[in-house]
Parts: C-alpha cells; structure tokens; sequence
C-alpha cells in the first residue's frame, strides 16, 4: 500500500509522519506514537473512549482517518497537564472519586475540556449533555458531572 507523508502538532509538538491512507487516528496514536492515554473501546464510535481534540473539538479518533490530521492540531489526554501539574479538570476527577476503572477517564477529560473551554460556568444539563456521548461502564456518572462542575473551585494540591 502506497504511503502519505503528513504533518501535525500533537500535543504541542510537531510531526512529520509517514503513514497508510487507511489508518485511523485512535490506531496512529495508541500503536505508532505510543500515547495509549486514549482508549480503544467499540472503534465504531458509540463508546467515546477515543476522545481526542482536533482544532480545540472533540472527536471520536476512531472515526476519523489519519491523513484528515494533516495541518491540524490535535490533543490528547497526554497534553492535558501542564508539566508536572495535573490540569483543574484532572484535579477535580481526583477530588470527587470520579476516576474508577479509569477507562473512559481519558475520553469524560477531553469532552469535558471542550465544554469548559468555551463555556467554564456550564450547567449541570449542558455538561451532561456534552458528555453524552461518553460511556462510563463503571456508572460513575454522577461524581463525573459534578468534577467537571466543581473543577474552578477544587483546591490545589502541594
Ligand atoms: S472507540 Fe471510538 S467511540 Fe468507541
Ligand atoms: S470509570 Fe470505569 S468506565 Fe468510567
């Protein structure tokens, strides 16, 4: 299969990269670039495991093909902190038992990102609704909610 030379930022960083046409983007990331932060749950995109922003929006990775990233800037849950420091919403996950199995965990944190990005005082119905199309299996809807809703006011540690 004939290859295409690409180029993206993830995370901050730059990427000159050779890859199939017929790649997704869950698959670049998680087996060619090491950042299995995000998950793999249904790849048909029903789970929102693969969660990932493109151009500050959310997308299902799995969905998308990985030559639609050339030019554009991706985040993964690998470029939330900043450094050492865990980004608000992490903290906040932390602080209201809101990380179980921890396999959507990644996915609930994009979403959430995009939400509070463009709208920090969100609502408890429009964080439930930007995350609906985030599948928890452990049920830890609730905590989940009220991370995103709480994370401006949760305390800083250290
Ligand atoms: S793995 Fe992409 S939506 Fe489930
Ligand atoms: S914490 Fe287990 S799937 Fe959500």
């Amino acid at each position: 299969m004939t290859t295409l030379t690409i180029n993206t930022i993830i995370n901050r960083k730059h990427y000159e990269l050779e890859i199939k046409p017929n790649l997704t983007l869950l698959s670049l990331l998680r087996e060619e670039l090491g950042l299995t932060g995000t998950k793999c749950g249904c790849e048909i995109g029903e789970c929102g495991a693969c969660t990932v922003l493109m151009n500050g929006h959310a997308v299902n990775s799995c969905l998308v093909l990985a030559p639609q990233i050339d030019g554009q800037e991706i985040l993964t849950v690998e470029g939330l902190a900043d450094g050492n420091r865990l980004h608000p919403l992490q903290e906040s996950f932390l602080d209201h038992d809101a990380v179980h199995c921890g396999f959507c965990t990644p996915g609930m944190l994009m979403s959430a990102k995009e939400l509070i990005d463009q709208n920090p005082n969100s609502t408890e119905e429009e964080i439930r609704t930007a995350l609906s199309g985030n599948l928890c299996r452990c049920s830890g809807y609730q905590q989940i909610v009220d991370a995103v809703q709480h994370h401006a006011v949760t305390p800083r540690k250290g």
